[in-house]
């Protein structure tokens, strides 16, 4: 009997559900499956309250992560590990950053293939290469990724996703889209357990090939990276001007994060449609470019 480790967090049962989905043909008489949420020491709220929502962020981005239980009764000869991560700020969430840095992780993790599954708005790609660090620095290796992602798109899920978190309504404007991965998506993830289920019975976990190519795993949109970079490093700017301005849930933070706020609004009506616009032009004549760097960043499991 092969023994497989579902390790994750989800706060309002999202990725829970995509991870339940894509397990649910994975494991039989000959896998045993081991779903193990992570549990918090203090949960986060949800709804989010404004402030309480932008005071994680200095947190997520410099990867603090925070207390968390310790899971109990694990096997200790697991052939794969399944890591569920959504993301924050463009990084692990807070509780996932927490768990790959305790104690307990490097004990699980040393030597082990694992198979990352992002579910988020829309921007996991440097998310991912955190990941990859948190993992290399556990002697594991990832050897499949499957990202999903909102339905309604880059542009409009900057408004959706926020206010799913911020009030609990997953359509809080009629006019757009639904917040969030389509039932549809979710329900189709259990194409990647039916795999995985085979190729553990050919022990294909032992070897350096992707066992989840051509399933459509993954589908990296280059022209987003670049505007990833560029916002990961404003990020490292304010995290901090956030951090010097108090302690957590602090008067000082409230108002460094209200200067933020005011900013990023500032920042989506004005620059990033003039980006946008710009990228369009440069992307004619950069195809091939960015070509390249979609099959970079969609390695190993590939479209
Ligand atoms: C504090 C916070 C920050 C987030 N930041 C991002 C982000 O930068 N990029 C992104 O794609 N999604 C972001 N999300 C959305 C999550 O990745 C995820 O889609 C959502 O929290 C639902 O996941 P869950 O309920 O399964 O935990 C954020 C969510 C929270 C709570």
């Amino acid at each position: 009997m092969k023994k497989v480790l579902v390790v994750y967090y989800s706060q309002t049962g999202q990725l829970e559900s995509v991870l339940k989905s894509f397990t649910s043909k994975l494991g039989d008489e000959e896998i045993k499956v081991d779903m193990r949420p992570i549990q918090l020491k203090v949960k986060y709220p949800f709804p989010w309250p404004f402030y309480t929502f932008f005071d994680e962020f200095p947190e997520a981005v410099q990867m603090d992560g925070c207390e968390i239980e310790e899971l109990k009764e694990l096997e200790e000869d697991y052939a794969l590990i399944i890591l569920g991560y959504t993301v924050w700020y463009m990084s692990p969430s807070i509780p996932i950053t927490a768990f790959m840095q305790s104690q307990q992780a490097k004990k699980i993790f040393k030597n082990k293939p694992v198979v990352t599954v992002v579910a988020c708005r829309d921007m996991w790609v440097l998310a991912q290469e955190k990941v990859k660090v948190l993992l290399n620095s556990l002697d594991s290796r990832v050897i499949d990724h499957v990202a999903l992602t909102d339905q309604s798109g880059s542009v409009l899920s900057l408004v959706t996703l926020p206010m799913w978190m911020l009030t609990g309504n997953k359509k809080f404007f009629s006019a757009l889209p639904q917040a969030g991965i389509t039932q549809e998506n979710i329900d189709n993830c259990t194409r990647f357990g039916e795999r995985l289920n085979s190729s553990l019975k050919q022990d294909k976990e032992k070897e350096s090939g992707a066992m989840l190519k051509n399933l459509a795993a993954v589908s990296v949109n280059a022209k987003l990276i670049a505007t990833e970079k560029i916002a990961n490093r404003s990020f490292l700017v304010w995290t901090q001007l956030i951090k010097w301005s108090g302690k957590k849930y602090s008067f000082g933070r409230k108002v460094t994060i209200t200067i933020y706020f005011v900013f990023l609004v500032l920042l989506l009506l004005t620059v990033v449609p003039l980006n946008i616009l710009a990228r369009k032009i440069l992307n004619i004549f950069q195809k091939e470019k960015l070509q390249a760097m979609e099959e970079k960043y969609e390695l190993p499991s590939g479209k």
